[in-house]
């Protein structure tokens, strides 16, 4: 039984970690199990990329595609499905593990789906609805190719079957995402760089990240965000770990030394010290799907800044999470203040027991013995 695991982006390599862990306890038992791991590439700076191999000690990949062109989807999506598609022929895996809903995810999808490789989804069935929106159309049809769909909660079983998919298809195990920082939060404790170097105080910063297309595609939308947060910095200290393309965005219109002025801009940092960083914040801003699961799981109250309505409903329905689509940034900073003092949600947690990598490989194998 050989397993390949498609990985790319930041998101990808993290969700990976807890599928390698549970890989490898279950090759103790299958001696015929082994997997590989397809990198395509399109993260590649060592802080968004190789720091999460080596922090959570996954193998380095078998085969890096570097296809780094992020000009347009199709050219990137394009190349990573050409060079994923003469690997997987070499290969022939019995089944393609793909995470999440970036380019990388379809990619690797859709070239096993053109060698009738079956195919694994993690972290099927979330929606957003619009099909304007990049991650929604790769899960979308991620979903629709894939054998096996892994849903992190009842809204994607929900969403799933309403589309029809047959119930012996999707199984409702959990979030990875919750299982790997089950694994490594008293690791990142322990190892913590960043929350020392910069002196900061638990409770008494705001933690923020910022790195969608709907939020950076022009600098005056990103700084309806931007100057909101200048505006909070005047109450609290804004710690800000700049993905590249907002990094580009603000260098590209001289900005970046002017919010470095008011706010504590640092390169992304590494998944332990995001841990942390996620733990003591006051507050987190972001527009990442993943950094805002991860404020919940740190029970860390957390705002959503994104025009359409999250896929992980859970965080608002338990009071967790507020919403808001920037308009203004005197909009975004009245949301951000009120948030700053805003009680925490309910207990719970709809994301599973942190056992989900396990019971998905544990599936994998079930239905490959099976055939
Ligand atoms: C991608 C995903 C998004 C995910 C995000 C996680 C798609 C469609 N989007 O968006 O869903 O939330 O990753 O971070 O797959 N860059 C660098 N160095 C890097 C990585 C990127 O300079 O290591 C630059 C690229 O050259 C590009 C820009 O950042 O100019 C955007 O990268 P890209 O991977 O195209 O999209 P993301 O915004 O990262
Ligand atoms: N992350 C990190 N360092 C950073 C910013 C984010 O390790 O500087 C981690 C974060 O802890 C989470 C993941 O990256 O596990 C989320 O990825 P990202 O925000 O890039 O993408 P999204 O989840 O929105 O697809």
């Amino acid at each position: 039984m050989k397993l390949c695991i498609v990985v790319g982006a930041r998101p990808n390599f993290i969700k990976a970690a807890p599928l390698v862990t549970a890989i490898r306890k279950f090759q103790k038992k299958h001696k015929d199990l082994s997997f590989f791991i397809l990198h395509t590439g399109q993260h590649f700076d060592v802080n968004m990329s190789d720091v999460f191999f080596n922090e959570m000690k996954i193998p380095k990949p078998d085969y890096q595609l570097d296809v780094k062109d992020g000009t347009t989807h199709g050219r990137q999506t394009g190349e990573m499905l050409m060079k994923a598609e003469e690997v997987l022929m070499k290969e022939r895996p019995d089944m393609v593990i793909s995470i999440g809903d970036t380019n990388s995810t379809l990619a690797g999808a859709l070239a096993a789906a053109k060698l009738n490789i079956p195919i694994s989804h993690v972290e099927a069935g979330l929606r957003m609805y619009n099909k304007t929106l990049a991650e929604d159309v790769n899960r979308v049809v991620t979903d629709h190719m894939s054998t096996l769909l892994f849903t992190p909660s009842a809204v994607g079983t929900k969403n799933l079957k309403n589309e029809g998919f047959p119930k012996s298809a999707v199984w409702q195990y959990g979030d990875v995402m919750y299982d790997a920082l089950l694994q490594f939060d008293k690791i990142a404790e322990k190892t913590t760089k960043v929350y020392k170097e910069l002196k900061l105080k638990t409770k008494e910063f705001v933690l923020v990240t910022m790195h969608r297309v709907e939020n950076t595609f022009s600098i005056e939308r990103a700084r309806y965000i931007l100057d909101a947060l200048v505006g909070l910095s005047k109450e609290i200290k804004i710690v800000l770990p700049l993905h590249p393309r907002t990094r580009n965005l603000l260098k590209e219109h001289s900005l970046f030394e002017y919010y470095s002025e008011h706010l504590t801009i640092i390169d992304p940092v590494g998944y332990l010290d995001m841990l942390v960083l996620e733990k003591h914040a006051k507050l987190v801003v972001t527009d990442s799907g993943g950094v805002q699961k991860e404020a919940f799981y740190q029970r860390t109250p957390c705002v959503f800044l994104f025009d359409v309505t999250t896929s992980w409903k859970e965080l608002v329905q338990l009071g967790w999470m507020t919403e808001v689509a920037p308009k203004s940034a005197a909009q975004v900073l009245r949301a951000l203040k009120k948030a700053l003092h805003a009680k925490p949600g309910k207990k719970g947690n709809p994301y599973g027991k942190g056992n989900a990598a396990e019971l998905m490989i544990g599936k994998i194998i079930e239905h490959l013995k099976k055939k």
